[in-house]
């Protein structure tokens, strides 16, 4: 089975959640049952760095923008085995690059300025992609390679289902909601502007309230849709969180299933993390201790063996409950815990998180950091995760492989 796999992020290319892990880690999974997988992203710089000086594009489009440049197609080389970035299970998956410089050579944050609201040009960005993914799909490196399927994620490849049910025969498309909150809603007139095919402004199509939903065209016309657990399937068939798609998430039937997200147990294993102070598995947990007494020093607090250490890692957004959090530490306060949040989102969280600082008990790490992820998901006691709504969640699959209970609300995955 040749399947494309298309992704706006993948780690360890480019990751900002959980989209990025399973986009690393499915694709290699399914090839190593047997499927024939190739993973299609955006060139960003640090993807865009990995290609040689001579390297030759696969296929060469006209630019969607009007301005006379390309889009290209590169094939990403297969990973050196001594990069510390390469990983067993990635190796292997053919990975190709959709080089836009205009959409994506540019630094920062993959889909946010860094005012933190979405990029200005985000609809013309990921629709370029989508374009891009359907020449591929079609044929358009001329290499004989054509998918059976096209597996899309999000609403960035929201418009490829619309855009290949255009075209004759085209392969069958699965289109995955890792996240239904987030819909790729652009003004009407991005629609013009992108010069997409006028009979798709249409409620049955792409819009959504007088306005473009990328989201909507994958629902739409994927030929299955699918989400990352069981119970989101069915969450997000109700009004609470079906965030206004819920009726056309039930119009779709039996289209619609949830299959749960795995982990990539080769990359989150603590018997083998390089990130630890020391590895440990469920023979020898004892030796996790020593990875909570390093994690106490790290972020300066009393070395005390009889705190409960609770660790939070995410987006700092509302989805994640932070504010139960935060609501509740003057409780948490009065026991025995120490307290590590590491995250980056909201700068309203960010910036009342940052207020607390200064105290033994609590320490907030702005930003993005894999390693202190990892070691956070080792050196705590108890994982906390008070999502209010988690279509999967992988943080908390991680804390059960490292022996960290998680505490989590009843949702999702
Ligand atoms: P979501 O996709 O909603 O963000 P998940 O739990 O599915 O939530 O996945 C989050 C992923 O992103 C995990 O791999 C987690 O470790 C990682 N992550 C989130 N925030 C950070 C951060 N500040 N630093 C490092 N890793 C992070
Ligand atoms: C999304 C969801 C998260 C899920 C991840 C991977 O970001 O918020 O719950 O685990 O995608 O599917």
């Amino acid at each position: 089975m040749k399947v494309l796999f298309a992704a706006s992020e993948a780690f360890p290319l480019c990751k900002t959640g959980g989209l990025g892990d399973v986009a690393g880690a499915l694709p290699a999974a399914l090839g190593q049952c047997g499927a024939d997988v190739r993973v299609i992203l955006p060139a960003y710089p640090a993807a865009q760095s990995k290609l040689g000086n001579d390297a030759q594009p696969l296929a060469v489009l006209p630019s969607p923008h009007g301005d006379g440049g390309e889009v290209r197609i590169f094939e990403l080389p297969q990973p050196n085995t001594s990069d510390p970035a390469a990983t067993p299970s990635h190796s292997g998956v053919t990975t190709l690059l959709v080089d836009c410089p205009r959409c994506f050579s540019r630094d920062g944050h993959l889909y946010l300025a860094e005012d933190g609201q979405p990029w200005g040009d985000n609809a013309a960005r990921f629709a370029c992609f989508a374009r891009a993914v359907v020449a591929y799909a079609l044929g358009a490196a001329g290499d004989g390679w054509v998918p059976e399927i096209v597996h899309t994620n999000d609403w960035q490849t929201g418009l490829v289902s619309a855009l290949l049910r255009r075209h004759e025969r085209p392969p069958a498309t699965v289109f995955t909601i890792h996240n239904l909150a987030y819909q790729g809603l652009f003004d009407a007139a991005e629609f013009s502007a992108l010069g997409l095919p006028f009979d798709l402004f249409r409620p049955d199509a792409l819009e959504f309230y007088g306005r473009l939903s990328f989201i909507k065209g994958g629902i739409t016309f994927a030929d299955r849709v699918t989400t990352v657990s069981p119970s989101y399937a069915v969450e997000m068939l109700g009004e609470e969180l079906g965030c206004g798609l819920d009726g056309l998430l039930r119009h779709r039937g039996a289209d619609v299933s949830g299959i749960l997200n795995g982990i990539d147990t080769s990359i989150w294993n603590p018997a083998t993390d390089p990130h630890l102070a020391q590895t440990y598995d469920a023979d020898t947990i004892a030796q996790k201790s020593v990875n909570k007494s390093a994690l106490q020093r790290e972020l300066n607090f009393p070395p005390d063996p009889d705190a409960m250490l609770l660790g939070f890692v995410g987006r700092l957004v509302s989805q994640k409950g932070v504010d139960l959090i935060v609501d509740n530490l003057g409780q948490l306060a009065e026991m025995p815990i120490q307290l590590a949040i590491l995250g980056s989102g909201d700068v309203a969280f960010e910036n009342t998180l940052r207020a607390l600082g200064g105290n033994k008990r609590f320490a907030f790490t702005v930003g993005y950091d894999e390693g202190l992820a990892h070691r956070i998901e080792a050196g705590a006691d108890l994982f906390l995760m008070p999502s209010r709504f988690e279509p999967c969640g992988l943080n908390q699959l991680y804390s059960l492989r490292y022996g960290t209970p998680p505490l989590v609300r009843r949702t999702g995955g």
